[in-house]
């Protein structure tokens, strides 16, 4: 079965994530779908520890594809993309049809060491060549690579192949479900949004966060998990969210709860939320801003009054 017909509905696509632990709202669940019905990529952008990079994780797993992770840096080059030649074996094939008495030329010596054989693929070229069911691409953080890169991926991202100028255009047999994660550090080039379905993923509602944390962290009490959902959707929220520069992301939610269940808590406190603050903020000035504003954070919900 393609990645296409794995699933019938959006609900069922929704129950498969939540199966592997990945709870997800109903806009990217959509996404998501159609990125797999119509076999076009899906880039993500959002803030950090959102959940973009889970997602693909998640994905994998319930596509019984293998995932094959591109992580992007700052000066990535194609061949650590794509392929490179295996030079050390290139040398030694060179030099074993050298020393052969009716040695073969150096013609023909050259066109055998630009064999498949000698070509160490990197991870693009992995996805292409995968066999069916074919695999999860994760083009992570492409934010992070250069410009000349983002122009280097719009072959595969339009037509799953790329160009290799000894060997020729090599086409994907299965399109490999392709996901591209950004943190928007900078605007992506427009061509590269045009070839794929693009979403934007938020900090999550309460429920999605207590479902998050409750799955993750079973180990926490219901109160202790419900308070650290509202305590942390407080800090992303009005009029507290404009006193800090970052707001945590569900990953720090998660660790939170873990660091709080460590220290035996059983009800969140202003000591006990100093005391592990560096798990929710890791700026300093973030760090300072919260102390005035705990016992306003701490207060009962209205609802609760
Ligand atoms: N919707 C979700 N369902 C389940 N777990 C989630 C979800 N979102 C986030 N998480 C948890 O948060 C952690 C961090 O998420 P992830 O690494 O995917 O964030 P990210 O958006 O890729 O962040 P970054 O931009 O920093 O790479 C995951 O390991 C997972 O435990
Ligand atoms: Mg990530």
């Amino acid at each position: 079965m393609t990645a296409k017909d794995t699933f019938k509905t959006i609900d069922e696509l929704a129950q498969a994530l939540q199966g592997v632990g990945y709870f997800a709202e109903r806009r990217l669940i959509t996404a998501v779908f159609l990125s797999l019905k119509l076999e076009r990529p899906l880039l993500l952008e959002g803030e950090p520890g959102v959940g973009k990079t889970e997602l693909a994780k998640a994905l994998a797993k319930i596509l019984g594809r293998p995932l094959i992770r591109l992580q992007c840096y700052d000066g990535m080059e194609q061949r650590e993309a794509l392929y490179e030649w295996n030079h050390a074996a290139q040398l030694l094939h060179m030099r074993a049809a050298a020393s052969q008495p009716a040695g073969a030329s150096p013609e023909d010596i050259e066109r055998e060491v630009y064999q498949k054989r000698f070509l160490v693929k990197r991870p693009l070229l992995e996805a292409l060549q995968t066999a069916a069911p074919g695999a999860l691409l994760l083009i992570d953080e492409v934010d992070r690579a250069d410009e000349p890169f983002e122009a280097f991926l719009l072959e595969y991202l339009g037509e799953y192949q790329v160009s290799i100028p000894e060997l020729g255009t090599i086409k994907a047999e299965v399109a490999p479900v392709t996901i591209l994660t950004s943190n928007r550090t900078r605007d992506l080039n427009d061509a590269v949004k045009r070839r794929c379905l693009y979403q934007w993923m938020d900090y999550p509602d309460r429920e999605r966060e207590l479902a998050v944390v409750r799955s993750q962290v079973p180990e926490a009490s219901a109160q202790l998990t419900e308070q650290v959902a509202e305590f942390v959707g407080r800090l992303r929220s009005q009029p507290f969210s404009s006193a800090f520069q970052r707001a945590p992301g569900i990953a720090e939610s998660v660790e939170w709860a873990k660091a709080l269940v460590a220290l035996d808590t059983l009800t969140l406190d202003p000591e006990v939320v100093q005391d592990t603050v560096g798990i929710l903020f890791k700026q300093r000035e973030d760090i300072a801003a919260i102390t005035p504003l705990l016992n306003d954070l701490l207060a009962p919900a209205p609802s609760a009054l």
